[in-house]
Order: C-alpha cells, then structure tokens, then sequence
C-alpha cells in the first residue's frame, strides 16, 4: 500500500494554477464526428470477429469482466481521463465516435512562467482540476456516472506524478460506479483518434505522431499492434519549438508552437541557413537537439536581446530578425519531418503495400505549414493525409476515450476496482512504454536511444496474450 496519492497543495502553487487554469469548452461538434452506419457495422464486424483475450492494464491476473457481455457499440458511453503532461483533459464519447462532452484546462500559463513542465507542479495542479474537469465533461454530457460503461485512462506513457493523478481519479469514479476500466497508451490514442475522424480509416497504416516528448513513425498494422519505423535520438519536434520560442522572447501563454508558427508567417524562411539533421542517416529516425542549438546560435549571433525585449516590445528591425529565425527554424524542422517521412512511406509499402492511409497527429499536427508540407509527402505517394483537427491533434481526453472504447470492444479491459479498494492503493503506471515493436532495419547508428527503464512495448504485451 502506498502513501496517499494525491499531494498537498502548497499554498502558492494553488493560487497560481487556480488564477491561470482556465476550462476550455470544445467546439461545437463537426457532423464528420459521426461513423456512418455501413463503416461502423464494417469495423465492428472486424474488430468483434475475433475477441481478444484481455489485456490487463494494471495487474498480471486475468480479467473476469472480459467474459462478460459487452453492450452494443453504438450504446456504449466511455469516460476518458487524460493527465499524462501538462493539461487536465476529459471527454465523454459514444460508440459510434459522437463525442458528448469536451474539456481541457490547460497550464499554459504555468508553463509560460516556470518555463517547461516541473513534474510536482504539474502532479498539483492536475490534482486541483481533475475532480471539476470531470464533472463538467460528465455534466456537458447531460450524464451521470452511472450511465457510463466504462472509464479509460492514460496509463504512459509520461509523467509518472501526473499519471498517477488520473489513474487515482479513474478508479474513484469506476469503483463508485461499478465501470471497467481500459488503461490507454497515450500515443496510441493520438494515432486512433483519427479513425473517430475519418470513417474510412482502416488498418494497416503509416502514422507520424509528433508532440513535446515524442517524435514516432510507426505501420499501425492492427489494433494494439504497431511496427516503430523511426523515433527520435534526442528530442522531439514539439520540444525545438517550445525552446526556439522561448529563447525568441514569444509569448509562451498560448503555447511555444503556436506562438512561433505565428511569428513565422513574417519571416523569410531562406533567411537563415540552419543544417537539416541527420542527412547522412539513411533511416527514419529524427534528431532536433542539434537544430535546437543552431537556432540558441542565430540568435546570439545577431545579438537579439530577447531576455530583457519580449517580442512585443521588439523595434521593427530586432522582430524581423526574429521572424527570420522563426521561419527558417520552421522550414528546416519540418524539411527533416518531410525526408523521413518519405523514407517511412517506402519502408512501410515494402511490409504493407496495401496502405492507403498517411495519419499525422500530436500537437505539431495542430500547425499548418506542417499539415501543408506533410499532405505534399502523402500525395507525392498516392496516399490521403488523415490529420485530426487541432482540438484533437493537441492531448484531450476525446482520443483516450476512443481509444478505451476500441479496446473495450476488442474485449481488453480491467474489472471495475473492488468495492473495499483502499483510496491510497498503489497501480501500476507506465512512465515510459514504447508503443510499438522496433523495425530492424530502422535501428539508429547515430546513437543509442535511451532505453533505461523502459516498459515492454504495447506491442510485445497485445501479441503475449493474444499468444495464451
Ligand atoms: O500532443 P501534445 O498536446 O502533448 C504532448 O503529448 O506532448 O503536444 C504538445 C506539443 C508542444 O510542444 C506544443 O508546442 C506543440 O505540441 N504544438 C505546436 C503547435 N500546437 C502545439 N507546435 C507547432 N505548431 C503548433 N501550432
Ligand atoms: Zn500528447
């Protein structure tokens, strides 16, 4: 048993999350939420046929509830709680993909101020919002708890402080109600959630997920199931933008990538000559460390002070110089997504040719110029583009919902906790879980890739019991 989970709040921590976390309501509901009829009997009939033994997110023992009768698709209500990083996010999502209820309170504002996310402020300031996030996506939903199936919940990867703070939030309102539980692998989510989008969208496919800890490539070939063509050896595209945009005096409140695409739109993307990364690696690994230090060096070298001189207060000139770096950083940071994705597209119709599918999802997804370049590398291939609009491409609980219910189906989920479930109860969270199972041929000789304590793949425990 562990000590209780949900920390004390210190006091000036309170104040500042209380003062800037602010509730964002979706908006309203595009009709091409909706799965028509002929699509959802397709992909029940394929994704039923064949039930799956449980996977078992939080213990070793096989399920009961999996036994049980799950209810008809298009009924099913699930809850989905995400809290892997630095927004609070839940939704409620039929079935058949309509999404009910919404909700996101973000930290922006912490992160403006404290310039990244430091774990235990995070950890508290999920905790402050997670029981009133909850009840507004219920409430917005016209719902109540008991009227759920069940309740997904990112599991990892990510923080573990802040996980935990979801997970603690998914079996309260799972043990009042009786409710499964479907512990979600959070780039899983970011990848499926296109299919809520896209009704069309089959396995296998090729998906780019690019967000502020992640940089994949992977052939979804079926649920659960996932070939990783390439990641990143350092850091992420998500990261570059935030850290370019912080050193380039931006107002970090509506995020580091926003704020730089928008900066980016004056520049002139030729201006600077920053090197793409990793040319001579002819695999579909990324690396953005080195880019990220080009940009720290453009800067100094044109003597920009952006330290004293947030960019409102720039003179004409000083902000022109800024656009410039802004734009070239963007150019060469999306130049380096472009080749490998390329490369990916080769790689994945060699296993698969029958892809037809390019997914692009995660928070870098959210930016056009990306959106723009990455359907260019989808077309050059004959392939169509699938790219989540930028409410669900940004985390949000919609795509840990949808994910949950494609499980669910699938028959992987958790019983509901017991009823004598000790509140301080310790789970077991995934901090870092890859996704999917490594190409061989898409090893990097650049460098090692971090592997230490690193969970077995999503992959690797799906094909396990499926194997039993
Ligand atoms: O998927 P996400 O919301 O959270 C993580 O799982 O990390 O991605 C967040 C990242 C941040 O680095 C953020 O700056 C970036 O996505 N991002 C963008 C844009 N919107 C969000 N990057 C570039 N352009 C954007 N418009
Ligand atoms: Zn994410």
């Amino acid at each position: 048993m562990a000590a209780t989970l949900l920390p004390t709040l210190s006091p000036a921590v309170s104040r500042a999350a209380t003062a800037f976390l602010v509730l964002r309501r979706a908006p309203p509901k595009p009709s091409h939420y909706l799965h028509t009829p002929s699509t959802l009997r397709r992909f029940l009939a394929s994704s039923s046929a064949t039930p799956s033994p449980a996977l078992l997110p939080f213990s070793p023992m096989p399920s009961t509830a999996a036994a049980r009768a799950v209810p008809a698709r298009r009924d099913l209500l699930m809850l989905g709680i995400e809290t892997s990083c630095d927004d609070t996010a839940a939704a409620v999502v039929r079935g058949d993909g309509e999404i009910l209820s919404q909700v996101v309170s973000s930290q922006a504002d912490l992160l403006a101020r404290y310039g990244g996310v430091a774990p235990k402020m995070a950890e508290e300031a999920h905790a402050l919002v997670i029981d009133q996030v909850v009840q507004k996506a219920l409430d917005d939903a016209k719902l109540s708890g008991s009227d759920l199936s069940a309740v997904a919940v990112t599991i990892g990867p990510g923080l573990g402080l802040c996980l935990r703070v979801g997970v603690h939030k998914a079996r309260q309102v799972a043990k009042a109600f009786g409710l499964p539980i479907v512990g979600v692998h959070h780039m899983e989510a970011h990848a499926l959630v296109s299919r809520l989008v896209n009704k069309d969208l089959d396995f296998p496919f090729l998906a780019l997920l690019i967000s502020g800890g992640h940089n994949l490539l992977v052939l979804a070939h079926s649920l659960g199931q996932y070939i990783q063509l390439g990641t990143t050896i350092d850091d992420a595209i998500g990261e570059a933008y935030d850290k370019s945009a912080r050193w380039l005096g931006l107002d970090m409140r509506k995020g580091g990538g926003p704020a730089l695409e928008e900066l980016a739109l004056e520049g002139d993307p030729n201006a600077v000559k920053f090197r793409v990364p990793m040319r001579q690696h002819k695999d579909c690994n990324f690396s953005y460390a080195g880019l990220k230090t080009q940009v720290r060096l453009a800067i100094e070298s044109k003597n920009i002070c952006t330290d004293d001189i947030p960019i409102l207060s720039a003179s004409e000139e000083d902000r022109q110089s800024r656009a410039d770096i802004a734009a070239s950083f963007q150019r060469v940071a999306v130049l380096h997504l472009e080749e490998r994705c390329q490369r990916a597209v080769e790689w994945a119709l060699k296993i698969e040719p029958s892809i037809k599918y390019f997914v692009v999802s995660g928070g870098v997804a959210s930016n056009k110029y990306v959106r723009t370049r990455l359907n260019h590398v989808a077309e050059n291939n004959a392939l169509q583009l699938v790219s989540p609009p930028p409410s669900l491409c940004t985390d949000n609980g919609v795509m840990i919902a949808w994910t949950g219910i494609e499980h669910f189906v699938a028959g992987r989920f958790e019983d509901p906790p017991a009823a004598d479930e000790p509140d301080d109860m310790q789970y077991e969270l995934r901090p870092r879980w890859p996704l999917g199972e490594e190409y061989s041929q898409g090893r990097s000789a650049a460098r090692s890739l971090k592997t230490a304590r690193v969970h077995q793949s999503l992959t690797s425990m799906i094909q396990g019991s499926l194997r039993k």
